[in-house]
């Protein structure tokens, strides 16, 4: 599977996704996520661009008081109906990336899988990961490379990214083809990053 350039930026791209029938990344979580996150758990999570609802439910019943963003109220809707199919409550806020503000040590995990913002933004919310984690806050990260991009391109590899997190301290940080099997339309071989990251300063 190729990066294939669309109209991603575009909220009315996405709700047009998300109004199809059924789940467009499937209703299981992504198996990075599950990996890296199996533990029974409480403290707060949040969830970027989350899309509609497979992560950030999957966090609720680890547990966690989950919050989702997403610029799609579409998605948004779906994800509290699966939450509550599923028995747990999430909340949802309905935002652009371009303007949301992570605050202050205010997450114990903040997850991001196959967001992609375009590299200002990415870079924008990079910076603030470090102040709008808790100590010993994580990262969790899965997203899609392209091996030509730089740092000012959407699919940057794990070295860029890794990078544009500093200071959180790197638990993770590889890249790999591997097999997406989400939905209708995460099939196939694809390259990814995958990072885990730490704020690994104490209390202020
Ligand atoms: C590939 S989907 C991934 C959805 C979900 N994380 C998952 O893995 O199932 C990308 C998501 O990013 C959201 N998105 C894209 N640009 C955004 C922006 N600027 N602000 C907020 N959400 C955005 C889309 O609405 C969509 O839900």
């Amino acid at each position: 599977m190729t990066v294939k350039p669309r109209n991603v930026e575009s909220r009315a791209f996405w709700d047009g996704r998300f109004s199809e029938p059924g789940y467009a990344y499937g209703d299981q979580p992504n198996d990075f996520l599950r990996a890296s996150c199996q533990e029974m758990a409480s403290g707060d999570a949040l969830s970027l661009c989350e899309g509609e609802g497979r992560n950030a439910v999957y966090l609720a019943r680890l547990g966690y008081r989950v919050t989702a963003v997403d610029f799609s109220e579409i998605g948004l809707a779906k994800a509290r109906n699966l939450a509550e199919r599923q028995g747990v409550a999430i909340a949802t806020t309905v935002a652009d990336l371009a303007d949301f503000d992570l605050g202050i040590a205010r997450w114990d995990l903040v997850v991001s899988i196959f967001a992609q913002p375009p590299s200002a933004i990415r870079r924008r919310l990079y910076r603030q990961l470090h102040q709008a984690l808790r100590p010993q806050g994580r990262l969790i990260l899965e997203s899609k490379v392209d091996v030509n991009a730089t740092a000012d391109d959407r699919y940057p590899g794990a070295q860029i990214l890794r990078e544009e997190m500093a200071p959180l301290s790197i638990l993770l940080a590889r890249e790999q083809e591997r097999e997406l099997q989400e939905g209708r339309y995460h099939l196939g071989m694809q390259r990814t990053a995958q990072i885990v990251a730490l704020n690994s300063r104490g209390p202020q």
